[in-house]
């Protein structure tokens, strides 16, 4: 029998690759810039692959699913699946994989490297000294609020959130979680590590927190979860973190609630849209009240290789008709 063929839509990490080479004819993308979905389409159409491995950057509907009567599997290298249509896959009888856990430990220290650095003006702090304006060490030059001893607000208290609340242990701080539902287990295990995480209302944490810090998932009750009436309610010191997905934050209220000093500063990894125009209007209130990154939080090298194999495993069970390792499908019936 010959070997399934599979379409990479970009050049993810040899771990990865080599893996997927080794049991199947593997087509990848070369392209610095994410293929058009009309040429995924297509690809997939003249290949009549068995599987495709996507990345958070290409949209992967029922239009991309009929492009392939053989396709069994998609694959994506992110843990978010929002990209990808999860009803239209289950219609079609088609698994999907994603990449939970390996990177939740290296997006919460980048949760805290945004919170840190947005909190305590390093990016500003940088830009001063290379624009030659640093004269003398100054009693208030470029002061921020103290993370320790503060109250952090963690909105979704999933892998990465709770792994964000165990780091806070150093920090003396106050931790406010809001989800769903309460989660008495995680809080639990956060107890081994000191950490005393209180559940309350969307409200009572956006109310009470110095810093919010997002960690859910892209889907309808959480688009523009964070929107003007949101940011009204927050402290006017407060600095909001977003490393979840850029739509969760509502742009045009984030610009008016810099503009209006609603809230002290933002950090963004993630943004709408997503890549941010280095000319977007928000980018006027770099660096003095906002830090942008362009979406690295799972940035690791280590990191990333993981996500490789962890991706290509998935694709290689689905082609073999197995149950996928990590499925995104039983991830979505769970929510
Ligand atoms: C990154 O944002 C991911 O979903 O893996």
């Amino acid at each position: 029998m010959s070997d399934p063929v599979v379409y990479v839509t970009r050049e993810i990490p040899d771990a990865g690759l080599e893996l997927v080479a080794a049991e199947t004819e593997m087509h990848v993308w070369d392209g610095k810039l994410p293929p058009e979905k009309d040429h995924i389409i297509e690809r997939l159409e003249e290949l009549e692959a068995d599987g495709l491995l996507c990345l958070l950057t290409d949209e992967t509907d029922g239009e991309v699913m009929d492009a392939s009567p053989n396709l069994d599997v998609i694959s994506t290298f992110s843990v978010g699946y929002d990209h990808v249509d999860i009803d239209a896959a289950m219609e079609r009888g088609i698994a999907v994989g994603h990449t939970p856990g390996v990177l939740s430990d290296t997006t919460a220290d980048f949760a805290w490297a945004m919170l840190m650095t947005t909190a305590r003006r390093t990016v500003e702090g940088s830009e001063y000294v290379l624009a030659d304006e640093w004269e003398t060490w100054g009693p208030k030059l470029l002061t921020g609020p103290d993370v320790s001893g503060a109250t952090l607000g963690i909105v979704g208290l999933g892998n990465i959130g709770s792994v964000v609340a165990q780091r806070t242990a150093g920090f003396d701080m106050d931790v406010l979680y809001t989800d769903a539902e309460p989660q008495p287990d995680v809080e639990e295990d956060l107890a081994d590590y000191g950490v005393d995480a209180q559940y309350v209302s969307k409200d009572e944490l956006l109310e009470r927190s110095d810093f919010v810090t997002l960690h859910v998932p892209l889907m309808e009750p959480t688009h523009h979860y964070i929107s003007e009436d949101e940011l009204r309610a927050m402290k006017d010191s407060a600095v909001l973190v977003n490393t979840s997905r850029g739509p969760v934050v509502d742009t045009e209220a984030l610009d008016k609630a810099l503009e209006n000093d609603w809230i002290e500063r933002a950090g963004l990894d993630v943004t709408d849209p997503e890549p941010l125009p280095g000319d977007h209007e928000i980018t006027r209130h770099v660096p003095e009240k906002l830090v942008v990154t362009p979406h690295i939080a799972s940035a690791s090298i280590q990191t990333r290789d993981k996500m490789a194999t962890m991706a290509a495993k998935n694709l290689l069970a689905g082609l073999r008709g197995e149950e996928l390792p990590n499925s995104a499908v039983e991830d979505w019936q769970r929510k």
